[in-house]
């Protein structure tokens, strides 16, 4: 589906003759290689798609920031699995599996500087601009990150804790690549502002999805281990809710299990879905995810541009919100 759209061609057109030196291998073939498997890159389509909102002649100048964006995306999923302990990336190995920690590590640092390497190519009139997005935004992630890996180890998160957790480790950077494709196509500020509103509650129901595949998906079609962020205590808005709705006995169950590793508790997954479903959880964060897509779309619509204009980030949207993978 999102390999369909015309963006998504031109992006990986221009990827493509990016290329990379042989040696040291360990530290470019895992580049290579979690460049090469296949993500649905929708940062960079996101990116060109805030440009031609505005003025698809724009598109092409922003192909770099786009590749800057999809580098630095990679970049923090090399670094988040071996945080995770993931090991399954896009139906793969991980790099830290497939090479060992250090070599992901390394990898992924060069890939930053690689995505900084593609910003330089960006039109010198915006390169003020877009630093100053993109390196906000970065240090959020980094924010958003380390809120996810403290909140492993704590089982009082509210609600609201974890939704400016996930602002701050998804969703903002799909304000930013937004925002990025507007700016060098020289959109106003209220318009820009509200694009970015706009990819930041759609980040926001992004990562609500997620969350949910985590449990629910298909390993077939996820590409990453079912049931991670339950064997690894994440604390999810399926967590958070359940929390607040056990009854005293179930709470005891719980709190067993939060205190279970996968190897003397291989039943974890089972039985924690199990608890997720007497409570209706799922269904509690479907609706989430749906009231922050709507708002989503709220900001989009407010937008002063032909309607006509904004159907491809509609379309986009959507499908991000039923996606399986
Ligand atoms: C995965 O992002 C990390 C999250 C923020 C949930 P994507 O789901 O966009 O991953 P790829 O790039 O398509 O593999
Ligand atoms: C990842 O969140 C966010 C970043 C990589 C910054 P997750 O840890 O949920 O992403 P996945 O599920 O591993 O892709
Ligand atoms: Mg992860
Ligand atoms: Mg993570
Ligand atoms: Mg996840």
């Amino acid at each position: 589906m999102f390999q369909q759209l015309s963006h998504a061609k031109v992006f990986q057109a221009y990827a493509e003759k990016i290329e990379f030196p042989t040696t040291p291998e360990n530290l470019y073939d895992p580049i290579r290689y979690i460049l090469s498997l296949s993500g649905k890159r929708i940062r960079p389509l996101l990116v060109l798609m805030g440009s031609t909102l505005f003025d698809e002649e724009k598109a092409a100048l922003a192909l770099p920031a786009s590749t800057a964006i999809e580098y630095f995306h990679n970049f923090s999923l090399i670094h988040d699995d071996i945080m995770d302990k993931a090991p399954l990336r896009r139906g793969q190995p991980t790099v830290h599996q497939k090479w060992n920690d250090s070599v992901g590590i390394l990898s992924g640092d060069a890939l930053l500087v690689k995505a900084y390497e593609e910003l330089a190519k960006c039109p010198a009139q915006q390169l003020g601009a877009l630093l100053r997005l993109f390196n906000k935004t970065a240090l959020e992630v980094c924010e958003g990150q380390q809120y996810d890996m403290d909140f492993e180890l704590r089982n009082d998160v509210t609600a609201d804790e974890y939704i400016d957790m996930i602002r701050l480790k998804t969703s903002v950077l799909l304000g930013c690549a937004l925002q990025m494709g507007a700016i060098v196509a020289e959109a106003d500020e209220a318009a820009q502002q509200l694009l970015y509103a706009f990819g930041m509650n759609l980040g926001i129901a992004f990562q609500l999805q997620d969350d949910l595949l985590d449990v629910y998906g298909d390993p077939e079609t996820f590409g990453k281990q079912v049931g991670g962020d339950i064997i690894s205590n994440k604390k999810t808005i399926l967590f958070i809710k359940l929390k607040e709705l056990v009854s005293t006995a179930d709470a005891k169950e719980l709190d067993y299990l939060l205190n279970s590793d996968i190897a003397s508790e291989p039943t974890k997954v089972t039985k924690m879905k199990a608890l997720y479903a007497r409570y209706g959880i799922e269904d509690f964060a479907v609706a989430l995810k749906e009231k922050y897509t709507a708002t989503a779309y709220e900001k989009l619509e407010a937008i002063d541009v032909d309607e006509s204009r904004k159907k491809t980030l509609f379309t986009l949207a959507d499908a991000l919100m039923h996606r399986v993978q």
